[in-house]
């Protein structure tokens, strides 16, 4: 499917690695203007200067997602500088507190909730109003962990599952105003993404052994470029041997 994204402007949570960066660099190849957001300003900078170099209309903004007011600023300075947006990527995420349920620490418990929930609620209400206006789309990245009990992580799988159910709950409220809503649960992508300390799902698989974060970050694009009238509402990118663990 030929995909086009040519005067788009796409907003990117979790852009500086990862599935998120993949995104931007994808959806920029497509001709959008990128809105890149994360915490860590080096990465974001570093690749707003590289799709610039290619071409493409790339703003960085340092953004907590867990505080209200710089997402709100994230957006209000996408729209300052491009006019409006017709894609946001709700993808920042992180998975603390990997341990048996009687020994989570609140710190890690609150840092999983406060990004993958409160973060994912921010974006969504700052965004909706501007992707209404474009009839645009909306694109959350969940996981297999959310859709199956996930033993290894509970608090990271039930605020997958939370996001799950709150894409759904948004795209019936606004499927109505012509914005699409996709929810896409990878499971086993090729990242720096880390419960805790532990090794990196980029260390745990091997190349062709899982999936690459170019690969989601294909079916984001897909997602987000369906076009008018149809939405993708959920797709599972999982590894072959996904479902093997059941
Ligand atoms: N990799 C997998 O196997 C897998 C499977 C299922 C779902 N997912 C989901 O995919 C999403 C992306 O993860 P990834 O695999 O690409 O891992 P990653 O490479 O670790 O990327 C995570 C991104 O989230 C950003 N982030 C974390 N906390 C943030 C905060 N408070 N505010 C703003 N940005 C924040 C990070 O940037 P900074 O550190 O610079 O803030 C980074 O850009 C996550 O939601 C994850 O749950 C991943």
């Amino acid at each position: 499917m030929e995909l086009d994204f040519d005067g788009d402007v796409a907003v990117v949570t979790g852009a500086s690695s990862g599935i998120g960066e993949a995104t931007a660099r994808r959806l920029a190849a497509e001709g959008a203007d990128v809105v890149l957001a994360a915490r860590r300003p080096g990465p974001l900078d570093d690749l707003a200067a590289e799709l610039e170099a290619e071409g493409a209309d790339a703003l960085a903004v340092p953004t907590d997602v867990r505080e209200e007011s710089e997402v709100e600023e994230l957006v209000d300075r996408a729209v300052d500088r491009f006019g409006g947006v017709d894609v946001g990527v709700v993808n920042a995420g992180v998975g603390r507190g990997a341990t048996d349920v009687a020994d989570i620490d609140t710190e890690d418990f609150r840092a999983t909730t406060a990004t993958n929930v409160d973060g994912a609620f921010f974006a969504t209400r700052a965004l909706v109003p501007h992707l209404r206006d474009s009839e645009g789309s909306l694109v959350f990245v969940g996981s297999y962990a959310g859709q199956y009990p996930y033993p290894s992580n509970p608090v990271y799988g039930a605020s997958k599952a939370w996001l799950r159910s709150f894409a759904h709950s948004v795209e019936a409220q606004v499927g109505d105003d012509g914005v699409g809503v996709s929810l896409l649960n990878p499971g086993g992508v090729r990242t720096s993404f880390a419960f805790d300390d532990g090794e990196s799902q980029a260390e745990r698989y091997e190349a062709g052994d899982a999936i690459e974060p170019e690969e989601v970050a294909e079916t984001i694009a897909l997602a987000a470029g369906v076009g008018a009238g149809a939405t993708l509402s959920e797709v599972d990118i999982y590894r072959r041997d996904q479902l093997s663990e059941f």
